[in-house]
């Protein structure tokens, strides 16, 4: 059910799924082409270097440019770039003792993958007040600012994860980074090069479309079903 080669993969939760094959990814020649082929490399392999000045300036252009209703720009971002990852790896390390501490499971992989990070990008969703735009579309709208932040990365030639761990989520790390009431860390995209000695990227099982979708004609007949089905009530 994808015309690009492919194999398939048994199923799990009961969704089945294919890998494209390893050669085929992140496939920048066109941009359909790009979307269908797109893969994230693991924050563990990321390392410098990250973009320059010009071209982070468009990723992040890019990632303005998302569906917002009511145009209420309900997110913004944080920029840590080289030694600033490594002071705030810092900041997480020291946090992360201190949670260890107190008895509560924490990995330490977000310290390491930020310190060797050459840029994060945390996007931060806020609400905006408003009569007509409900919270959720709010929140929608931050998430599709992170995917064409990640979707920029990749497509100028770098290596890009969204991540959100525990820092994401640790009231003392919220404070430390200035996130207010309300707003929610919506990622920690991490933006750099490949490690020259990873293993070779390999793609991540992926649903069949096809098997996700339902077409309104099926569901009109189901309903049709149902009713029947109520009729000798
Ligand atoms: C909101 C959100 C949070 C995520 N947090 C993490 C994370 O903390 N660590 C991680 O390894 N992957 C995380 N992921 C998953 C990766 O970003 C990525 O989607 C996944 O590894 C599959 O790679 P792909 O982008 O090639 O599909 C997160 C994804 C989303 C949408």
């Amino acid at each position: 059910m994808t015309d690009l080669p492919h194999k398939t993969i048994a199923s799990k939760h009961g969704v089945r799924g294919f890998e494209l094959e390893p050669g085929l990814l992140n496939d920048c020649s066109d941009i359909l082409r790009f979307l269908r082929t797109r893969r994230s490399v693991m924050s563990m392999e990321i390392v410098p270097p990250g973009p320059d000045e010009a071209t982070l300036a468009s990723i992040m252009e890019a990632a303005c440019r998302v569906p917002d209703h009511g145009k209420l720009t309900p997110w913004r971002f944080i920029l840590m770039r080289g030694e600033e990852c490594g002071r705030f790896a810092e900041f997480l390390r020291w946090r992360w003792r201190q949670l260890k501490e107190d008895g509560v499971e924490v990995l330490e992989r977000p310290v390491v993958v930020t310190e060797q990070a050459p840029l994060v990008v945390t996007v931060i969703s806020r609400v905006v007040e408003h009569p007509k735009i409900p919270e959720w579309e709010q929140r929608l709208s931050a998430g599709a600012a992170c995917q064409n932040l990640l979707l920029a990365a990749q497509a100028a030639g770098f290596a890009a994860h969204w991540r959100t761990g525990w820092p994401a989520y640790d009231p003392e790390v919220l404070r430390h980074l200035g996130v207010e009431d309300g707003e929610r860390v919506a990622a920690f995209i991490h933006i750099g090069t490949r490690k020259a000695d990873a293993p070779m990227l390999t793609d991540r099982r992926r649903p069949f479309w096809r098997d996700l979708t339902t077409s309104y004609g099926e569901l009109a007949a189901h309903n049709k079903a149902d009713d029947g089905a109520g009729d000798g009530a």
